[in-house]
């Protein structure tokens, strides 16, 4: 399974923050945004994963993720020459999906919860068909909502409703077999002018091979578009890190348990920030791990 993170956009909702910085780059709490979803995919199991931002943004997410040797990853860049809608990560990274299946995240998504890393790592074992994930929220009317039938079987999926059909909207990471990129290339873009993902999902629905993954209440799916979102993830993280002094999302952490990296590895990664929390967080780590 590979793994693409989309992390363009403009980020109009935050101006003036975005104006000269992209949207994924800003922090929160104690990381870069784009470590969350990172993670997640990292979480899956995934290591081969491709980064697409803009031109301006590339040079500084290669500065701060580099190869991804580091994380024991292959990381590698693509630009998206302007926000034309998030289908359109498949046809931009076709080369790179090539005959594999691959997850696809939304660079401002931050997914937490107990068992994640399980479930997300049988989502990856996906070689056929396509898997989204719901979640409950309290304003499908923002979303992409699911509509489901008596059973719980999915029905269709309607983009921002004035009604909405039920509360489960649609998350920012899918699963998708390599069929994704000609589906991609098979759709039109919609009045807004996008190619929407929810025309590709649609295209596995009416084939039968979509299955959803419901994200119920022990699951957190933070959305991190506007000033206010961004403060309450912020909020989120350090109220969870600060308690169980346990890390949010991060990656190198996440390197380690998954065994991407070794142990001495991760010492010689965490002693490079040794002068900040999330240094110390990661430092935390190395004693709770030789207990
Ligand atoms: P949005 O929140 O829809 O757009 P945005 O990030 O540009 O923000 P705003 O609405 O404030 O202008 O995008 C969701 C995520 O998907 C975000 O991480 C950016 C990414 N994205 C792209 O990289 N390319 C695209 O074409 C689209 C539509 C989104």
């Amino acid at each position: 399974m590979k793994g693409i993170i989309l992390a363009g956009g403009t980020g109009t909702r935050l101006y003036p923050m975005t104006l000269a910085m992209n949207k994924q780059l800003l922090h929160i709490y104690d990381k870069p945004m784009i470590y969350y979803p990172l993670s997640t995919l990292m979480l899956a199991g995934i290591q081969d994963i491709l980064i697409i931002s803009s031109q301006d943004a590339q040079p500084n997410f290669e500065k701060l993720l580099g190869n991804g040797n580091h994380l024991g990853l292959n990381i590698s860049y693509q630009q998206q020459e302007k926000p034309n809608g998030i289908a359109e990560a498949f046809i931009i990274g076709e080369e790179f999906i090539s005959n594999d299946p691959c997850a696809l995240i939304l660079g401002d998504n931050v997914f937490h919860g107990q068992g994640l890393g399980k479930l997300l790592s049988r989502c990856a074992e996906l070689e056929t068909g396509a898997k989204i994930f719901a979640t409950w929220v309290s304003d499908p009317e923002r979303y992409g909502v699911v509509d489901l039938d008596k059973d719980g079987n999915i029905r269709g999926l309607i983009e921002k409703p004035k009604v909405a059909p039920s509360n489960w909207a649609v998350a920012g990471l899918y699963f998708f077999d390599y069929n994704v990129s000609s589906i991609a290339k098979s759709i039109s873009p919609s009045p807004r002018g996008e190619l929407e993902i929810l025309d590709v999902i649609k295209q596995y629905l009416e084939e039968d091979k979509l299955e959803i993954e419901k994200l119920g209440r022990g699951y957190a799916w933070l959305d991190t578009g506007t000033p206010q979102s961004l403060l309450e993830a912020a909020t989120f993280v350090q109220t969870l890190q600060q308690r169980q002094g346990l890390g949010i999302c991060c990656p190198e952490e996440i390197a380690l348990s998954q065994k991407f990296i070794s142990l001495k590895q991760f010492k010689i990664l965490a002693k490079k920030y040794s002068s900040s929390e999330y240094g110390k967080l990661l430092n935390k780590t190395i004693q709770d791990t030789s207990k």
